[in-house]
């Protein structure tokens, strides 16, 4: 008798961050900051940002096929692309150019977004498409471009964000390699973080206006957000902890979104954790919004600290306010 496929396994995943390296010393050089304030407040040190001329898409697809390749499979495999981002080429959405250049076309593709949550959510839904049984591979990539939504004069933000995208692919399994999953979002802190519409009246005719749209640059209360995250990612942690019947020192590495090196250590110490269990980028990459996540995985994995059979837990907050956590087994489960 064959078993059903209703549990969830880690097979691949994967990174791409843009070549052009931005270091805190010469960020000083452009807005009133230092090497030692942002280094001091933050962790990082440096960030990736794209140039005029590139495209998020093709970070999008490096990850993707990096991600696919250590799967085993190839994009005719893929049922399901999703792709998290803020930041699309497209503000109809870019996953579909995504699926197409990867050669996905068997698969349905969306794009999702929950800011730096992004990636948590687009596993969440992912997982649901395979456990029904309605698709048995699906790939999600995260990619954010923020640094081209930034006041560079405003140094409340332009320090905190770079560009990068990174790649995961799922399938179905009878061993559920998903153990916990939680998902938040409440829109009354909404105000603390956003990238806001802005416009102007246009006369159409004498009775009749309408507005013309643009974006404004990001906007973030830097200290209700950090509050927010110490506040509410150990306990959404503990919940997806809670339903996968394990304690905190019973995971092998924690991989948070990557936005300040204080709230992983404050994470980590409302957890009773050591620090280093948790994996960071934050010096070299600095915040690449939904990307960071799947970036931080790649490198745990390509560094040896995560191995197959790890048990992990991945967590995002951010803008929405939307926050998550998911707790798993890395790896292909043997057959
Ligand atoms: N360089 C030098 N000085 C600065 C800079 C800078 N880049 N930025 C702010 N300052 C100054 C401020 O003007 C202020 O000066 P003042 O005391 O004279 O007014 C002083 O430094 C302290 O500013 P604070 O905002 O209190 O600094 P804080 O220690 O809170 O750190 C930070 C700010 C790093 C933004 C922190 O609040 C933080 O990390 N918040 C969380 C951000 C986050 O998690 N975002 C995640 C989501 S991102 C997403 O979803 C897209």
């Amino acid at each position: 008798m064959t078993q059903a496929l209703t549990g969830i396994q880690f097979t691949g995943v994967g990174k791409s961050l843009p070549q052009r390296v931005l270091t805190n010393d010469q960020l000083a050089t452009v807005v009133e900051t230092s090497d030692e304030w942002i280094h001091s407040r933050t962790g990082i040190r440096e960030r990736r940002v794209l140039g005029p001329t590139e495209n998020l898409l093709d970070l999008a697809l490096a990850a993707s096929e990096q991600a696919l390749c250590q799967a085993g499979l190839t994009a005719l495999d893929l049922d399901l692309v999703i792709l998290a981002t803020s930041t699309p080429e497209d503000l109809f959405g870019s996953a579909s150019r995504v699926a197409a250049r990867l050669g996905a076309v068997r698969a349905v593709a969306f794009d999702l977004t929950a800011a730096c949550t992004g990636f948590v959510f687009a596993v969440g839904t992912a997982a649901q498409f395979l456990r029904t049984g309605c698709y048995r591979t699906a790939l999600v990539v995260a990619a954010d471009g923020l640094t081209r939504w930034l006041d560079w004069q405003d140094r409340n933000t332009c320090v905190l964000f770079g560009d990068g995208a990174g790649a995961m692919v799922l399938e179905a399994c009878p061993v559920d390699q998903l153990l916990g999953l939680e998902l938040r979002s409440d829109g009354r802190g909404a105000d603390m973080l956003t990238l806001p519409t802005t416009g102007e009246t246009v006369a159409l005719m004498a009775d009749l206006a309408v507005r013309n749209q643009q974006y404004a640059p990001i906007y973030m209360n830097g200290r209700d957000v950090y509050r927010f995250a110490v506040r509410e990612v150990p306990v959404v942690i503990e919940k997806a902890l809670h339903r996968a019947q394990l304690r905190s020192d019973q995971v092998d590495c924690y991989v948070l979104h990557q936005a300040n090196q204080r709230i992983l250590d404050a994470v980590a110490e409302r957890l009773q954790v050591p620090p280093d269990r948790f994996a960071t980028t934050l010096d070299r990459y600095a915040n690449t919004s939904a990307a960071s996540v799947p970036i931080t995985l790649c490198e745990g994995w390509e560094s040896g600290q995560i191995r197959s059979g790890s048990v992990l837990v991945m967590a995002g907050f951010g803008a929405g306010l939307t926050w998550g956590a998911l707790v798993c087994r890395w790896g292909r489960v043997s057959p």
